[in-house]
């Protein structure tokens, strides 16, 4: 069963220490009685339900790893197995033990708990690279087992797909078309690695037209297009716009004259801000708000009351004036289709769907548009008159706007279509169409409650896109009292001596300290939200994007992350280096 561990000076709660039964054990859909998981979004469940594990595996590891005190169980697994190599079990055979029947689901997830049980911080990687994971079960019918019964087989997985080839197919770089596509074709593949196919196949359709590199079955962020210059290069203001009571336009161009690199509707630039007096620039990110593909990019800035950056520029910054960018990056982009579109913003968040709006008018989309925003009143409503615009050049497109305060100037029925906010009852009420991919942006609540009011609504998650003008969620398995981590900060202790390492949307420069093992480890010590799970550098949950540097990886990657993206679990900086994070 579960317990709490002590780790790294956190606690984890983890069912990873398994000991041995005797005697029969009932076997049900979702446990063995007497078994537990400690963290059910990374373990367990129908498709993970029982963890499997051999005694040939048992003996490489202690030969390779010098070992000779495994005890069955040292694995995490439940059910420890003379025979059953992963290279021979496929997903989706079929085995009777005593009196239960089972079905092969997926390979073991990648997780650093195994190596926190062995002592061997790097045991998640192993598994991958030496193609011995070992795999998990569902339980087709329930009924007790017992050690020292035979497994017989009842079938064999249509596609005869291994358990180690399907591993390897996500893990390992060299995956072909074919492989992905055999194993969609395994109907008891669990439905987390469908997904993680489905998006290889896609991304080898993108890579054929030139797009992006790394594995997108790991990590959404390898599915962007490499970045289109590295680091940061100047660009020269050439047109200021305010467009409401608190947000201006900037309009950026090329230093040197020549036309900017066009990026994907959706897509931000991150920008040094350098402040008066000569303190260290400030880092921040911008959506493009403007059409993509002109040669020049236009960003948006609200002015917050206290924000350093914002009110620097909105002081300071004038036609003339360099700033020094970032390339566009994100995934926060309008994916091709004929369905639907719905644009959902609040505030400053209708930057990036506007420059999906305007996408969309440039090629004449005749894809339905539902343009829905939510601002304050009309001082604070900015691109009113550009969306409007917009909407009307597009034959199958329509527009509602909620103010939350109107003021007396404001038309309704002209200006906004209704007082409130944009929030779930309105928007259910709209007839939106179920078959649309739906763009938000917006404070954290409001993408929350639309998400859920969107997918309750009837649309498919996996269309629901969002974009988070800040730190995004953390993702910190089995780890307790995570969620309730303080604001960024400094780390403890005595400052680092190394080089500056800035975390972008945290807006944190921290001197590098040789004392951590990983950036991820200073991020961690800086409390700045960070998302991992192997830790090891095989999962790619902690992939991101490297705005600008280098960095040095120990152990290597098992297979490298996308162009312009660094793994931080495995990574220390070469020099100075620009996160975001
Ligand atoms: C992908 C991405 C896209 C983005 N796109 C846009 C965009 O299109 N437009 C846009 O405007 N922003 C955008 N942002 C947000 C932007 O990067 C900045 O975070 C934002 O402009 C605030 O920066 P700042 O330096 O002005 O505020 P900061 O100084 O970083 O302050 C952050 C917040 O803390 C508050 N604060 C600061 N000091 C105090 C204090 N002493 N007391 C009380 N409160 C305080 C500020 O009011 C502000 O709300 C985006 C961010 C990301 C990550
Ligand atoms: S946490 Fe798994 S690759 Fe970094």
């Amino acid at each position: 069963m579960p317990k709490d561990v002590p780790w790294h000076g956190k606690t984890v709660h983890t069912g990873v220490y398994k000991q041995t039964v005797a005697g029969p054990r009932m076997v049900r859909r979702l446990n063995i009685d007497g078994d537990g998981q400690g963290d059910l979004g990374g373990h367990g469940g129908e498709q993970r339900a029982v963890l499997v594990y051999q005694l040939d595996s048992y003996r490489f590891w202690e030969k390779k790893l010098g070992r000779d005190e495994l005890a069955p169980g040292a694995f995490g697994e439940n059910f420890t197995v003379d025979g059953l190599p992963d290279d021979e079990v496929c997903i989706g055979d079929r085995y009777r033990i005593g009196g239960a029947l089972f079905e092969v689901t997926q390979p073991r997830v990648t997780c650093y708990r195994v190596g926190l049980r062995m002592g061997e911080p790097q045991m998640a990687a192993l598994l991958v690279a030496h193609h011995r994971p070992g795999f998990y079960l569902r339980v087709i019918e329930e009924g007790e087992v017992e050690a020292g019964q035979d497994i017989v087989k009842e079938s064999t997985g249509p596609e005869a797909m291994s358990v180690e080839e399907l591993d390897r197919v996500l893990y390992l770089p060299g995956h072909t078309r074919e492989q992905v596509e055999r194993a969609l074709r395994i109907p008891a593949l669990s439905p987390g690695w469908q997904e993680s196919m489905k998006t290889l196949l896609d991304q080898d359709d993108s890579q054929e037209a030139g797009g992006s590199s790394g594995s997108a079955g790991l990590n959404a962020a390898a599915t962007a297009p490499p970045p289109a210059w590295p680091g940061f290069r100047p660009l020269t203001v050439t047109h200021i716009q305010p467009e409401s009571r608190s947000v201006f336009s900037l309009r950026l161009a090329a230093a040197d004259g020549s036309e900017l690199p066009a990026a994907l509707p959706g897509q931000f630039i991150t920008v040094k801000v350098q402040p008066e007096g000569g303190a260290p620039p400030l880092i921040r990110s911008y959506s493009l708000s403007g059409e993509p593909g002109t040669g020049t990019y236009r960003i948006s800035v609200k002015v917050e009351p206290h924000g350093a950056a914002s009110n620097e520029l909105r002081a300071h910054i004038r036609v003339g004036d360099r700033l020094e960018a970032a390339a566009p990056r994100g995934t926060f982009c309008l994916a091709d289709g004929d369905n639907p579109v719905l644009l959902l913003s609040a505030g400053v968040g209708a930057t990036p769907v506007l420059a999906m709006l305007h996408a969309l008018a440039r090629d004449r989309s005749t894809r339905p548009v539902w343009w829905l925003h939510g601002a304050r009143d009309g001082t604070e409503h900015p691109f009113a008159q550009e969306s409007h615009d917009l909407v009307s050049a597009l034959p199958d497109a329509r527009s509602t706007v909620y103010y939350s305060k109107p003021n007396s100037a404001d038309r309704q029925g002209v200006d906004y279509a209704a007082t409130g906010r944009l929030a779930p009852e309105p928007v259910r009420r709209l007839g939106l169409p179920t078959d649309a991919d739906a763009y938000l942006c917006g404070p954290t609540a409001f993408m929350d409650s639309l998400t859920a009011a969107l997918v309750d609504y009837g649309l498919d998650a996996s269309r629901v896109h969002t974009e988070i003008f800040g730190s995004g969620a953390a993702i910190t398995p089995g780890i307790k009292g995570a969620a309730a981590a303080a604001a960024p900060h400094q780390p403890a202790g005595p400052a680092g001596a190394g080089p500056q390492v800035s975390f972008a949307r945290s807006g944190l420069n921290v001197p590098w300290n040789d004392a951590q093992e990983s950036l991820l480890e200073l991020a961690e010590a800086c409390d700045v939200p960070v998302q991992w799970s192997c830790r090891t550098g095989v999962c790619h949950t902690c992939e991101l994007a490297l705005m600008s540097g280098s960095v040095d990886y120990s152990p290597d990657p098992v297979e490298p992350p996308g162009d312009g993206n660094i793994l931080i679990c495995c990574s220390k900086p070469a020099g100075e280096v620009v996160l975001d994070l």
